[in-house]
């Protein structure tokens, strides 16, 4: 029976914030119960662009697994692993690079972006380059049908799409495929094979759709080929082959997106992040000093949420009745800004607080951790195993 199978990763490159929680891991909370899960630490990732650090990716791997964990995700329905514990990425990606045309990653757009943003980094290596590469290896590894990413991982996807297309496209056949087809072409006499060679170019150069018509009608017409060959036939004409490494699809997460402290979207990189785990004086201290509606100078001033950060927070997290007595109050100056952000805090530590619960059990036992781990590997590595056959067969490379 086939089962929906979601893949995604995340790379272990510090403390996970509310971003994470409200844009990544609350989805994986929704999926790990209707799904078939697989979520995974990639550590080779962070590598790519933190080959200088390399000494914080352990550190940081079993902080992010203890994050997952506390945010909910269950061992019990997802299988969490980390990437370099299971080599047949590398294997794949290997195979992979093979058939893969430079130009493809070089046109990726977070390659450009990327080395920009980060411009105090070499990140010309050929490392970086592949990052794409490597990550079609681990979706496609997993046949996985599902990815849940960001926007901003949209292009991986699409180039992971068009990597199964061309490696099925050039592999999905069988080892002798063409001599086979060049027989049964003979089987069909000189006249009518020579008219299906053209009625494929035709068909296969031009688009010609009436081509393609006529050619399966010649097909079935044969006498002379048994129900194989006419597969084959039917199969070269529209250019088709196995699908060894199924094309994934993009799950659209309707996450929502964390407002940072500033207004902009939380991220490491701007600076405005509340830690998952940071401490209750240190969120309230951050709350404090967010700034607000640059037009409320004085208490007295009245205000507009619009142009408030505060609002965007209170929109995540207040009732309805909250967010009525901030429009009223801010608008009128009845309420001052400190006032008006108690909820919040409130918000943020409530929701926080069963998280650090399950956050010390973790951590009181890393023992269990580990476990969690060690099984998800395992099970990684099977499941990687079985493509990999498939694919080391398909390469000519599954002698002894
Ligand atoms: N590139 C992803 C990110 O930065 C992480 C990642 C690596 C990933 N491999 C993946 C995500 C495979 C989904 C599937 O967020
Ligand atoms: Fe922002 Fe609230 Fe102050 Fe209005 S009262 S400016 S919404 S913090």
């Amino acid at each position: 029976m086939f089962v929906d199978r979601v893949l995604s990763g995340m790379r272990p490159t510090g403390n996970l914030h509310l971003g994470h929680y409200h844009g990544v891991l609350k989805n994986w909370l929704a999926l790990q119960q209707r799904y078939e899960c697989l979520f995974f630490v990639a550590d080779w990732h962070a590598l790519t662009t933190h080959y200088d650090s390399p000494g914080m990716i352990e550190q940081h791997s079993w902080e992010m697994v203890i994050d997952w964990l506390a945010a909910g995700v269950d061992p019990d329905q997802a299988t969490l692993f980390i990437q370099s514990k299971v080599p047949a990425h590398a294997e794949l990606y290997l195979l992979l690079s093979m058939i893969t045309p430079l130009g493809w990653l070089e046109r990726v757009p977070t390659y450009k972006d990327q080395q920009e943003k980060l411009s105090e980094k070499d990140l010309g290596t050929y490392g970086f380059l592949g990052y794409p590469l490597l990550q079609s290896a681990d979706i496609l590894i997993y046949r996985a049908n599902l990815v849940p990413v960001g926007e901003d991982q949209a292009p991986h996807l699409e180039f992971t799409r068009e990597i199964s297309r061309r490696f099925n496209h050039i592999f999905g056949k069988e080892p002798d495929f063409e001599a086979r087809v060049e027989q049964a072409i003979k089987k069909m006499g000189s006249k009518h094979g020579k008219r299906y060679g053209e009625l494929r170019s035709r068909y296969l150069e031009q688009g010609d759709e009436n081509a393609l018509v006529e050619a399966r009608s010649l097909l079935l017409e044969q006498q002379n080929l048994n129900a194989e060959d006419r597969e084959r036939l039917s199969g070269y004409l529209e250019g088709r082959s196995k699908v060894i490494l199924p094309e994934p699809q993009t799950l659209l997460t309707q996450a929502s997106r964390m407002p940072g402290l500033d207004g902009q979207k939380m991220s490491k990189s701007y600076g405005n992040t509340i830690g998952l785990r940071e401490d209750a004086d240190s969120i309230a201290k951050k709350i404090r000093t967010m700034p607000t509606d640059p037009a409320r100078i004085r208490r007295s001033d009245p205000g507009n949420p619009e142009k408030c950060p505060v609002w965007q927070f209170h929109q995540l997290y207040s009732s309805a009745d909250t967010r009525n007595w901030v429009q009223q109050g801010c608008t009128s100056a009845g309420i001052g800004c400190l006032e008006c952000k108690q909820p919040i805090v409130q918000a943020i530590l409530d929701e926080q607080a069963p998280i650090l619960e399950r956050a010390r059990m973790y951590e009181d036992d890393p023992a269990q951790v580990r476990k969690i781990v060690t099984e998800g590997c395992e099970k990684a590595n099977q499941l990687a195993e079985e493509t990999m056959r498939d694919v080391r067969t398909a390469l000519g490379l599954a002698y002894p």
